[in-house]
């Protein structure tokens, strides 16, 4: 990073209370607005959107200035209120200070590479769970919206996680209500004329009833698992979360936490998988070299049957095909600190109040860090080159001591899924398909992405 001397503002486009920028986001959509304000202000560029003021940034250096070496300045306040409020009170994800230092060294071991392997054979099971729907359908060369299909999936694999579910009905039940509960929370936020929560408008009746039926759900639970006998939990992270003690006072989590954590690790944890692995599909049907790649080391190291844990480490590839998709489509495109305390970062005058928007997508699309930056190349993921890349020019989980908790978790579950799926299928772009993908809280291709099943 140069350091300059005297403090600078940061550019931008400057307009009256951003009602431009707002005009040009509603015509053109936040991802072109965003692309075209890097092109014109740089890695680190400042839009007033209405009464916000949010820094946009790009650079890996300020990625590592503002999640590592002043992280205590960029916190999760004001701007996750509505995910605290709506979705996850107390979880993880939003909380701050103690509280977040308690929670997340209480999680951190049911996170590690080792902790998560103990959930792979639910992630086999409902992959190989899915290879059956999908046979009788590729049979007939069905069409799926790939989305969809994949969620399925990713919901299954978390609620059984972290509660044992085992019901189908109830699983698709509980990813419905949760989907409108995070829909509520992100139109809240994006709608300054909205009418308060407690009006029986549609909308607001629609989010409470999918609240209490969620909070029902973990509650009965919750209550059902507090009344056996610890030496009967089934080996789950609700166990895990219960039984769980502070080293230094012995306590356990009250039983809101309880409630919160559960819910934060499926709000957190099975869009962004799914997304993932729908990004992967597009990218494969795009790419057909490495399609071909991945196919000759799935057929080489699988044979007929069906993966197990040990098989994983036998596919590197298939492990860095995940890892571009998470380059270049990163389901989470950007993710946000508040500004704490005025700050001076490569000489730009940082304002208390602001709010800091981090771009992976932006960060990962970079040409002075990745060479012919929107080639889908794997190989860029190899360990060599992982290593001599700047640590913060692939942050799609964070970066720091927020890293995403889930993130082992997330890389094993794609690699299974991606494994065993394209061991068998090929799914084909529907005639005349062209993605477009929107950039909100979530990367999302707004018109899905429909394939046509394929057996290989
Ligand atoms: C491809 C999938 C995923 C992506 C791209 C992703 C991305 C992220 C990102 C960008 C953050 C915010 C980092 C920050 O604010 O500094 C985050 C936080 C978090 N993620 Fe993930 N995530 C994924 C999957 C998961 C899964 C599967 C789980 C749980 C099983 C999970 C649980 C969490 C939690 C608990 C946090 C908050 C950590 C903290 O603040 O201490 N995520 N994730």
């Amino acid at each position: 990073m140069v350091i300059h001397s005297g403090v600078r503002s940061i550019p931008g486009p400057k307009n009256l209370f951003g009602l431009k920028n707002l005009r040009n986001i509603s015509t053109d959509g936040f991802l072109k607005f965003l692309s075209e304000n890097w092109q014109a202000y740089g890695d680190l560029f400042q839009v007033q959107i209405g009464p916000k003021k949010l820094v946009m940034v790009v650079h890996p250096d300020y990625v590592r200035h503002i999640t590592m070496t002043n992280a205590s300045n960029y916190l999760k306040l004001e701007s996750y209120d509505n995910v605290r409020k709506y979705i996850v009170g107390d979880g993880v994800i939003t909380s701050e200070g103690d509280l977040w230092k308690r929670q997340r060294r209480l999680m951190a071991p049911f996170y590690t590479p080792r902790g998560v392997q103990e959930f792979s054979d639910i992630m086999l099971r409902d992959t190989l769970l899915m290879t059956e729907r999908w046979q009788s359908m590729a049979a007939q060369h069905a069409e799926v919206e790939m989305f969809d299909e994949m969620a399925l999936v990713t919901a299954s694999i978390i609620l059984k996680a972290i509660f044992s579910t085992d019901s189908a009905d109830e699983i698709l039940e509980i990813k419905e209500y949760v989907e409108t509960m995070i829909a509520y929370a992100s139109e809240t936020s994006n709608n300054p004329f909205k009418l308060p929560d407690w009006m029986p408008t549609g909308s607001n009746k629609a989010f409470w009833h999918a609240h209490d039926k969620v909070h029902a759900y973990i509650n009965d639970v919750l209550d059902k698992r507090l009344a056996m006998d610890e030496s009967q939990y089934p080996n789950d992270l609700l166990s895990k979360l219960i039984t769980a003690e502070d080293k230094e006072t012995g306590e356990r989590m009250s039983r809101d936490l309880l409630r919160d954590e559960a819910l934060t690790n499926f709000f957190a944890g099975y869009e962004t998988s799914a997304r993932t692995m729908s990004h992967i599909w597009y990218a494969l049907a795009r790419n057909p070299d490495v399609k071909a790649k991945l196919h000759e080391e799935l057929d080489r190291e699988l044979g007929d049957a069906a993966p197990t844990l040990d098989d994983l480490k036998r596919l590197p590839y298939t492990l860095r095909v995940v890892k571009e998709a998470l380059r270049l489509y990163p389901p989470a495109p950007m993710y946000a600190k508040d500004v704490v305390e005025d700050d001076v970062m490569d000489g730009y005058h940082i304002e208390k109040g602001s709010v800091m928007m981090l771009l992976p997508y932006f960060t990962h699309r970079h040409p002075d860090f990745w060479e012919d930056p929107l080639r889908f190349e794997p190989d860029r993921h190899a360990p060599e080159a992982e290593k001599e890349r700047h640590a913060q020019a692939y942050h799609p989980f964070g970066s720091g001591q927020r890293i995403c908790l889930g993130n082992q978790f997330s890389l094993l579950e794609t690699h299974i899924m991606l494994a065993i799926l394209a061991k068998r299928f090929d799914p084909k772009f529907v005639r005349g398909y062209e993605a477009d993908f929107s950039f909100g809280g979530l990367l999302v291709i707004e018109n899905g992405l429909p394939m046509i099943l394929e057996t290989r």
